[in-house]
């Protein structure tokens, strides 16, 4: 049992990596001669977090568990928002731990493997009055916003938005809550793209902090290069 006010790491490892077409599920595909996996397990345990807790497929299991050997290891789902809650549960199933008002827990894709320590750190306090923190970065790009038929409906001014990385980090008490009350739902009108998106769905408050490039999401080839130019 732990008391309150831990902070826990939820890493979603269960995808198959189709974009990338390494031939392996991304997270164990080798940057620099270590699995993204293991590089984005090891930044959160130097950054201070209590327990990690990995959801990938049954088969890599065992590589898993070498590669990050105090972790919890659990199955993934079919979306990315399955194998986050699949870690989630695992967090009260398997650890015995009844989330407490200061628990925060960190959810962090293993494909961004170079996310620098220090920024997982700035996410590790939520501060008061939030209930999760995102890192995100200003867009270079001007935004539309189109309907079925092309059409442009919209453009949002730019200033105003960000694009945003993981982890995010989010209050334990209200990501359960929103998950529950999501499966609850049964409008069907909301399909939450990110963890955060689920909090505001929900009526939590979220807030960005600073993100950093060398976050990015390895998910085409290209991706490779440009990680590779960061680990050199
Ligand atoms: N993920 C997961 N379970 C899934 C799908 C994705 O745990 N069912 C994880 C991936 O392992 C990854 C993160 O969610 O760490 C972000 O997903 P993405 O970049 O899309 O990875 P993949 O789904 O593996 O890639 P692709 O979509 O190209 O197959
Ligand atoms: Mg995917």
């Amino acid at each position: 049992m732990f008391v309150a006010g831990k902070i826990f790491a939820v890493i979603p490892a269960a995808g198959m990596g189709t974009r990338l077409g390494a031939g392996i599920p991304k997270a164990f595909f080798e940057l620099g001669g270590v699995t993204l996996l293991r590089r984005a397990y090891e930044s959160l345990v130097a950054a201070g977090v209590d327990r990690v807790i990995i959801a990938a497929s049954p088969d890599m299991h065992e590589r898993a568990r070498l590669e990050c050997p105090d972790a919890v290891i659990v199955a993934g789902g079919k979306e990315r928002a399955d194998s986050v809650l699949c870690g989630l549960d695992a967090i009260a199933d398997q650890l015995g731990h009844e989330a407490g008002a200061d628990d925060v827990v960190l959810v962090h894709d293993a494909a961004r493997a170079l996310t620098p320590v220090e920024m997982i750190q700035r996410l590790m306090v939520v501060p008061d009055g939030v209930d999760c923190v995102v890192p995100a970065l200003p867009v270079s790009d001007t935004i539309k916003q189109v309907d079925e038929q092309m059409r442009v409906v919209g453009t949002p001014a730019r200033a105003a938005l960000r694009a945003v990385q993981t982890p995010q980090a989010c209050r334990l008490v209200t990501l359960l809550k929103a998950n529950e009350a999501f499966q609850r739902d049964e409008s069907g009108d909301f399909c939450p793209t990110d963890d955060a998106s689920l909090i505001e769905w929900f009526g939590g408050t979220v807030v960005v902090a600073p993100g950093d490039e060398r976050a990015l999401k390895i998910t085409h080839p290209i991706d490779v290069v440009i990680a590779e130019h960061y680990l050199a």
